[in-house]
């Protein structure tokens, strides 16, 4: 049971114990991914390499007992694909040589091919599915539409959405067109993730949060919907997806019609009450603060025992935080934090 307990919460079937993973359960808080990423040079030679990203995989899973696999990647790669340079600054983030800003420039866009321009995605799938061994299932993921369009009109991180918003309400139909090219890139690229072997999907719309409710509808939500509807089944049959709006917790009722088979939650709403809202639409990720992490590993036990408790006896519960792991943590505590969910699990 243990092997596939995260495929059966995200189906809202009974388990063992709560299934735990953690979005960037791999990265610069591994010193063994510190020291990799040095060797290999850089972030994107990373994730650009199928044996790399395979081994960056499997590093947190040598260290904690958690239930899911998550490919190494990044949402980034399909604007890499389209052709804007993405480069990464120290401190600071990913940026594009060439953002989109116009809607000239958005005409010039197309689907990335992905077999010439993203094969190394489904090659990394592959292998860590050969690697897993069926021990642990592997999710993989994408940005939303939104999220992606955000860095590639910004051009890179932003505080005031300057550029994309200013798109939004001058140029709409420029802005759509985009989504939509957005959107049918994603389920393809999902697509590929998924007949590679994923067995679920995450879409990572961190960004979705920044909106009034009516243009998270028409800008965000929408396209995900129709991310969702166009999921093909894999080797196995239906994957399960996940949609993950960071701030989203004001539309986890429009989330749960969209077809999605789970929502991921951020820290600032109470699972309990999301829970009430959805009902047994669908599963729930999440969602302690990522803070908690800093915190002593007493202290990480008593509130991943809050929100199992608040979460309670029912089908469906995956746990995770309710953003990133940061590269300040200390593994000890991920460990501290793993073993809590299990420990003081409540089997529906
Ligand atoms: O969860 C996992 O372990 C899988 C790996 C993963 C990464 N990025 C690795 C990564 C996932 C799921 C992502 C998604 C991603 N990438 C998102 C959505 C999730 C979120 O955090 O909201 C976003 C917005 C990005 C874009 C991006 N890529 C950012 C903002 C950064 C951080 C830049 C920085 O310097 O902190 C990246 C780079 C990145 N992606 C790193 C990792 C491990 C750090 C790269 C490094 O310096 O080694």
């Amino acid at each position: 049971m243990s092997h596939d307990r995260l495929l059966h919460a995200l189906r809202r079937e009974p388990v063992d114990v709560t299934p735990v993973w953690l979005m960037r359960q791999a990265g610069r808080y591994l010193p063994e991914y510190r020291k990799l990423r040095e060797q290999a040079g850089s972030f994107l030679t990373l994730c650009q390499n199928p044996e790399l990203a395979c081994e960056v995989t499997l590093q947190p899973l040598r260290r904690f007992d958690l239930d899911g696999a998550i490919l190494f990647s990044d949402i980034l790669t399909i604007p890499e694909a389209m052709g804007l340079g993405l480069h990464f600054i120290p401190n600071e983030g990913p940026h594009f040589h060439h953002p989109v800003r116009t809607p000239a420039d958005i005409d010039k866009l197309g689907v990335p091919d992905m077999a010439d321009d993203l094969g190394y995605v489904p090659d990394a799938v592959k292998l860590i599915r050969r690697e897993l061994d069926g021990k642990t299932p592997l999710i993989g993921f994408a940005g939303s539409p939104w999220t992606l369009a955000t860095y590639m009109v910004e051009g890179g991180p932003s505080k005031t959405y300057q550029h994309i918003k200013a798109l939004m309400f001058n140029e709409p139909a420029a802005l759509h067109k985009l989504l939509d090219l957005l959107a049918r890139s994603v389920a393809a690229y999902l697509n590929a993730q998924i007949a590679a072997g994923a067995q679920a999907v995450q879409i990572f719309d961190t960004w979705g949060g920044v909106l009034s409710p009516a243009n998270y509808r028409a800008f965000s939500l929408v396209y995900m919907q129709q991310i969702v509807a166009r999921l093909e089944p894999g080797p196995d049959g239906r994957v399960p997806s996940i949609l993950f709006t960071k701030g989203g917790g004001a539309w986890l009722e429009a989330m749960a019609e969209t077809g999605a088979s789970a929502l991921g939650l951020d820290w600032t709403i109470d699972i309990d009450n999301a829970r009430e809202r959805v009902g047994d639409k669908v599963a729930l990720q999440g969602n302690a603060d990522p803070a908690l992490l800093y915190a002593k590993p007493d202290i990480i036990r008593t509130q991943v025992h809050e929100i199992l408790t608040r979460f309670g006896h029912h089908p469906g519960h995956v746990f995770n935080l309710g953003h990133g792991v940061t590269p300040q943590v200390d593994p000890a505590h991920v460990a501290a934090l793993v073993d809590a969910v299990h420990e003081f699990s409540i089997p529906a």
